[in-house]
């Protein structure tokens, strides 16, 4: 990963950490980290939560453009995500059986597990890039980081 887009997640978390520590409303903080990661990375072109609700998954506070309201089950990159907890990172989406394709734009993912404070899997953070082979491994630890922010 380029120094400069390490620097610029350094910033966000501390930006992050700062306004989330006077919030305690999951869905306040959700839409912050949307606007910050959204207006702040470069080809960060749909980035939203994702969220389990009685065993379906239903899009929940994003920015960019419109999306798919439901993800029908366990196919895809943010399913992949809430069966396996762990981040899912997707370098070309033409290339992963099962993708959902809400927006023909959209060339590379990342998924993140979002967690309550007991620990359960409640949904995800997805970041689509309109650049192919936008996210690595350092995208995912980063994005962990910051998803933990919402709980703290
Ligand atoms: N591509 C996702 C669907 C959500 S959109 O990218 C916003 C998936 O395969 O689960």
């Amino acid at each position: 990963m380029k120094h400069k887009r390490q620097a610029r997640y350094s910033r966000i978390r501390q930006q992050l950490k700062e306004i989330l520590s006077k919030n305690d409303d999951l869905f306040s903080g959700m839409a912050t980290i949307n606007a910050i990661l959204y207006h702040k990375m470069d080809g960060f072109f749909w980035v939203g939560f994702y969220l389990l609700k009685d065993g379906r998954l239903l899009v929940g506070p994003y920015q960019g453009p419109v999306a798919c309201i439901e993800l029908p089950g366990n196919k895809g990159v943010c399913w992949a995500g809430i069966n396996g907890g762990v981040p899912v990172i997707v370098p070309d989406v033409h290339e992963y059986p099962g993708h959902i394709a809400c927006d023909p734009r959209s060339k590379s993912e990342i998924v993140i597990p979002v967690r309550d404070r007991n620990n359960m899997v409640i949904g995800v953070l997805d970041i689509d890039s309109n650049v192919k082979d936008n996210f690595d491994y350092t995208d995912a630890q980063e994005l962990e980081r910051i998803v933990a922010l919402l709980i703290e």
